[in-house]
């Protein structure tokens, strides 16, 4: 045991020179042999592992294949060539992913890692709006179920909603479900929005109370939102961007002191790659996200668990909003 124990350290100490910085070396000892395992199964059964910004370090440094925010993590589905998609991040997004490659067997870890904002509104109520707003487009995020992505005429992400809503040319469009995405869009265009009530549990704890706080605290502090906060949160940050747009913000602009008002696991996995730069936290954790494991991940490839499948009726008209936002 100890011999192979050796081993599998031995096998991941490459991967763990990148995680160095922020997974301690006794904690990376009780993550190796997952790491070692998983590597090993996506070899033996053709199968890629796509990983949210939100996945721990261990699971986005570690064992993914593709990393990112949901834009490019839908945009990596339709191109994958393996058979089998790990998707380590939560169900919409495996839905997302099954809808874009549907040829392909994709697995969520944990079929318990929803979103709030996924389940503030159901088909029926996208099927009301549509009634209530004749002809007004519904703008849909992928942060909801293939049931209501079906109701609706397209999709957006936080990466594109802008283009998407200027995109369509008319005076006024419905954007659901999150209420302050649609606020914060709303500030950059003359387009109307109507909105719906939905939130992020992560991000509407952010208060722009903590954002004085922060700079008060931390002087010269850059503050990076994402566009799920609250408007006021956003309006006095330094920037607003969806998780992929802020990790590229640090990657080219480089601030020497910087926080980051989003889920918890963004900031480590950023830190992991720049160790000459301040990450001051305050964060929130997402529930969700974090049901997602090594362990998991390994029984997924395993024992092929679990499958996502999705009503082939819902498939084809959700992949018709899905696919408008991809087009160019
Ligand atoms: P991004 O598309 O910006 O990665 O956001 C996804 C998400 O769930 C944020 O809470
Ligand atoms: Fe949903 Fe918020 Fe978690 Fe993102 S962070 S998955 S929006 S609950």
């Amino acid at each position: 045991m100890a011999d192979l124990d050796t081993a599998v350290l031995a096998r991941t100490a490459p991967l763990y020179e990148r995680v160095k910085r922020v997974i301690p070396p006794f904690e990376w000892a009780t993550f190796a042999d997952d790491v070692d395992a998983i590597l090993a199964l996506k070899r033996r059964r053709n199968a890629v592992v796509l990983a949210h910004n939100y996945q721990t370090p261990e699971i986005f440094h570690g064992v993914a294949d593709i990393v990112g925010d949901s834009l490019l993590l839908a945009r990596e589905a339709t191109k994958v060539d393996a058979d089998i998609i790990v998707l380590a991040g939560v169900h919409f997004m495996a839905e997302t992913a099954k809808l874009l490659n549907p040829a392909k067997t994709v697995l969520i870890p944990d079929t318990g890692a929803g979103c709030s904002l996924a389940d503030s509104i159901t088909a029926q109520d996208v099927r009301l709006m549509r009634a209530r707003y004749p002809g007004v487009p519904i703008v849909t995020y992928v942060n909801t179920s293939a049931a209501v992505k079906a109701e609706s005429d397209i999709c957006c992400t936080s990466g594109n909603a802008l283009k998407v809503v200027e995109s369509l040319g008319v005076e006024r469009v419905i954007m659901l479900p999150d209420e302050y995405l649609a606020q914060n869009i709303a500030r950059q265009t003359t387009t109307k929005i109507i909105a719906w009530k939905g939130h992020c549990e992560v991000h509407e704890l952010f208060t722009a109370a903590d954002v004085r706080e922060l700079r008060e605290g931390h002087p010269g502090i850059t503050i990076l939102a994402h566009p799920e906060c609250p408007p006021d949160v956003v309006a006095e940050a330094d920037f607003a961007g969806s998780t992929a747009a802020m990790s590229d913000y640090v990657e080219t602009k480089r601030p020497p002191r910087v926080v980051l008002l989003t889920e918890c696991s963004m900031s480590d996995n950023i830190a992991a790659s720049h160790p000459d730069l301040e990450f001051v936290r305050p964060c929130n954790l997402c529930p969700h996200m974090k049901r997602i494991t090594l362990k998991n991940i390994r029984q997924a490839l395993e024992t092929n668990r679990h499958e996502v499948t999705i009503d082939p009726e819902i498939a084809d008209r959700a992949r018709l909003s899905v696919e408008r936002m991809l087009a160019p």
